[in-house]
């Protein structure tokens, strides 16, 4: 990949500009969400049908943003074969704030040390989990912008998500998310086709600094999410309809005019209601719906409905799931793989959704598809926006490297260790008493993560956090999986380097 950009690129727009390269990591631990119902006294079902969620990973206190990143960073361009010097621009999205001052984005730079790249522009951007897109978007616009130079732009998504005991501790999840950005993309950005929502409102928020926990208003945050999936969606589609009207053509855009729909994901059932929204915005809108066969058969009653007083409107809900549930099977179920698997990773979330897609299509099902990506940050903050796949799907093609990178991603998730639920809520409250500490040893254990990850070995009496990554050698499937897709000889030198020399 290094050296397909141009040396200078001055003259021109760069051309098809996005998603290069796509790594993910998630925690090598997950509780099962069967056995979190029974040990939290709820019903059975509630979280893994009234939520959809199937097991959640989390973080003992050995891993914080800092690791996360450093992981996914890593592995990144491990995989890639990239060095550092090819690097740009460096943007961290993250809601998972351990410092006031300094941020992630700073801390990743001791990657960067050896090759001498201290040329990096970018910081950390935040607004709960739309931090990570709006991240993306900056490098997206410095590539095609006047202040590129012609390297790659970095963007990581990451977050540690757990909430207090109560409703919405279910709905957490830990993991982190890098793409490479740069011109003649697999995954290229839509020009002009982004539609943004942004309002005031007090649905999740953090402010109180000594704990990792938000207050959340359950369904308040639920109505900010489907509102503002109301408001980009039309907004979206206003702009592709005068996009398409300027080359001639008058049509109305609707939901099949998406190849895949991901979204940004709470938890999956909220994900499927919003499909199903979008079918309930494509119906509202159609002047002259056809109610008597095709998808909107039986609708009819739905014609005067406002989208406002909808958000639970349990009828109008039922309905919409039920004829929009071949669409959801089509475009959007094999986007929730890991949001089930791990649940919500807040920025990295949607982009897991992503993976889960590109893991799990073939690049000729995926090739020339238009993806279109829902991200929601409560507070709140949402864009829809689309990604064109490349039209080259051959064997070596780089949609054919990019899905193959991620062939592994259900191994992955299998090979992680189920937990107790106990063992969990120990989890949870030693990062409660310990988070922030100074003069800080870590208790968990190192020797359950995955190989190559970075973990905290100490926080000193100035706060400051020291890391150190495990081997990446190992005798267990994971391993082998990996093996088979890369080399290895150049990382155990570097593990080697890196594991003698913690860094700070
Ligand atoms: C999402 C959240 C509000 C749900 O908490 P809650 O109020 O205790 O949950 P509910 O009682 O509404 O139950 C959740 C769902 O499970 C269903 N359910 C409950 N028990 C059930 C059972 N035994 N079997 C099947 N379904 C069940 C409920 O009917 C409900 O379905 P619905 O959403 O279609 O109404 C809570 O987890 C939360 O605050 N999460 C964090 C914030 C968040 O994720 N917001 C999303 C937008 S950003």
């Amino acid at each position: 990949m290094p050296g397909s950009l141009p040396a200078t690129a001055e003259t021109s727009w760069p051309k098809d500009v996005g998603i290069v390269a796509l790594e993910i990591y998630f925690p090598s631990q997950y509780v099962d969400q069967v056995e979190l119902e029974k040990f939290d006294g709820a019903s059975a079902g509630k979280y893994t049908i009234g939520l959809g969620q199937s097991k959640m990973g989390f973080c003992s206190d050995r891993e914080d943003i800092n690791s996360l990143c450093l992981t996914v960073v890593q592995h990144l361009m491990e995989r890639n074969n990239l060095t550092y010097d090819c690097i740009g621009r460096l943007e961290v999205g993250t809601e998972t704030i351990i410092d006031k001052s300094k941020s992630v984005k700073t801390v990743l730079m001791q990657l960067f040390e050896d090759s001498g790249n201290t040329d990096v522009e970018g910081i950390d951007t935040t607004n709960a989990c739309y931090g990570g897109t709006a991240a993306l978007f900056n490098a997206v616009n410095w590539v095609e912008s006047s202040s590129w130079d012609g390297r790659y732009a970095l963007v990581v998504a990451g977050d540690i998500a757990v909430y207090a005991t109560g409703s919405a501790r279910p709905t957490g999840g830990a993991g982190a998310i890098a793409m490479l950005v740069g011109p003649n993309a697999t995954l290229v950005f839509e020009r002009g086709l982004r539609g943004t929502h942004m309002q005031h409102a007090y649905d999740f928020y953090k402010p109180d600094m000594v704990s990792e926990y938000p207050v959340v208003d359950g369904k308040l945050s639920i109505q900010c999410y489907l509102s503002a999936l109301d408001r980009c969606y039309s907004t979206y589609r206003k702009k592709i309809c005068a996009q398409w009207q300027n080359e001639g053509m008058d049509k109305h855009f609707t939901l099949n005019d998406f190849g895949y729909m991901i979204f940004h994901s709470p938890y999956c059932k909220l994900v499927q209601k919003s499909l199903a929204r979008l079918l309930l915005n494509d119906f509202i809108s159609d002047s002259n719906p056809n109610t008597e066969s095709g998808i909107y058969t039986g609708l009819d009653s739905f014609r005067d409905v406002k989208l406002e007083d909808t958000y639970f409107d349990r009828d109008v809900e039922k309905a919409f799931l039920k004829a929009s549930a071949e669409i959801f099977d089509e475009k959007t179920k094999a986007s929730l793989l890991v949001s089930r698997e791990n649940g919500n990773m807040y920025t990295p979330s949607v982009y897991g959704c992503l993976a889960s897609v590109l893991a799990q299509y073939s690049p000729q099902e995926l090739a020339g598809q238009r993806i279109g990506v829902f991200s929601y940050g409560s507070g709140f903050a949402a864009t829809l926006y689309s990604i064109k796949v490349s039209q080259d799907a051959m064997p070596g093609s780089s949609l054919d490297k990019l899905t193959s990178g991620l062939s592994d991603l259900k191994a992955r998730l299998d090979s992680r260790k189920n937990v107790s639920p106990g063992v969990f809520a120990d989890n949870m409250k030693l990062r409660e008493e310990t988070h922030h500490l100074a003069n800080y040893i870590p208790q968990g254990s190192a020797d359950d993560l995955f190989p190559g990850t970075w973990y905290l070995v100490r926080v000193d009496e100035k706060h400051r956090r020291y890391y150190a990554r495990t081997s990446l050698m190992s005798d267990g499937p994971l391993q082998a999986a990996l093996e088979s897709v890369h080399s290895s000889t150049a990382n155990e030198v570097l593990w080697v380097m890196c594991y003698t020399n913690p860094i700070t």
